[in-house]
């Protein structure tokens, strides 16, 4: 029977490298972001390794596109083996005075609304996998520590622990497992826009994340509303 893993945030980074691990390991991997092209790349690079994906380019904002994907995963294999909710954004770096309504809205609707929105679409598949299904959401260390500037981020990514800690508690008897990972700094676009100073090759790839991943989605996984630290 094939297992079914839904990626957000494919497109590149830390979703990139754990589709493609995701993938080796067995998942027919369902790849979301907005990047078509970069889509296509991981596809190939994909496919050459043995693996399958199922590509969605589409914006995350787009709240009823997520609930046309769970609709669709439901009639293709009626269940949910493992979401690695990854997709993020930095927002702009500034005082919360200054900082931009509009900027602080879309940071919000993708690092927490978006989700809130998968996870309604995704409950269902999640508790039809058998075993139930994994969950994953990705968050940073600035979600706990609040630093100046770092507040549309920081502030989103905070609703979105307390928000993936309620679901876990909420599903805890369903079998249906979730966790909260924070990759600590890696090697991305995000990373290098948050710190332009810094020497990327000084930091850890995405691919070194993409273990743990695979570790704490798969059915063997028993961890449960934990906040995972990536610690090499
Ligand atoms: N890198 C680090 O040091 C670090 C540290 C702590 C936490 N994190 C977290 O790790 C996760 C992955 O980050 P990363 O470092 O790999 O960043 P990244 O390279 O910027 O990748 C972000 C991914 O999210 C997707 N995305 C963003 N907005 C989207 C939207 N509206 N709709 C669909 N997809 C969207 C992007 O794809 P498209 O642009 O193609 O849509 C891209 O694939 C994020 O949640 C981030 O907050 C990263």
């Amino acid at each position: 029977m094939t297992t079914v893993a839904l990626v957000t945030g494919a497109s590149r980074g830390i979703g990139r490298s754990a589709a493609r691990a995701l993938a080796k390991a067995g998942y027919h991997v369902i790849a979301v972001a907005r990047s078509q092209k970069a889509l296509e790349g991981l596809d190939d690079e994909i496919r050459k390794a043995g693996g399958a994906s199922s590509l969605v380019p589409m914006d995350l904002k787009d709240y009823d596109a997520i609930d046309r994907l769970g609709g669709v995963i439901y009639e293709r294999w009626g269940k949910l083996d493992a979401l690695f909710a990854n997709a993020g954004l930095l927002g702009d770096l500034m005082t919360v005075a200054d900082a931009q309504p509009k900027m602080f809205e879309e940071t919000f609707a993708t690092n927490v609304l978006a989700n809130q929105r998968l996870i309604r679409s995704m409950d269902r598949l999640l508790r039809g996998a058998s075993p139930p299904g994994r969950a994953l959401f990705v968050t940073s260390s600035v979600a706990q520590a609040p630093r100046p500037f770092w507040s549309a981020y920081g502030a989103s990514k905070a609703a979105l622990e307390s928000m993936a800690m309620s679901y876990a508690q909420e599903v805890g008897f369903t079998g249906v497992r979730v966790n909260i990972l924070d990759p600590g700094a890696t090697r991305s676009v995000m990373r290098a826009k948050a710190f332009p100073g810094e020497d990327p090759m000084t930091l850890k790839s995405p691919d070194d994340v993409a273990p743990l991943v695979v570790e704490l989605l798969s059915p063997e996984g028993a961890r449960h509303a934990e906040r995972v630290r990536y610690d090499g």
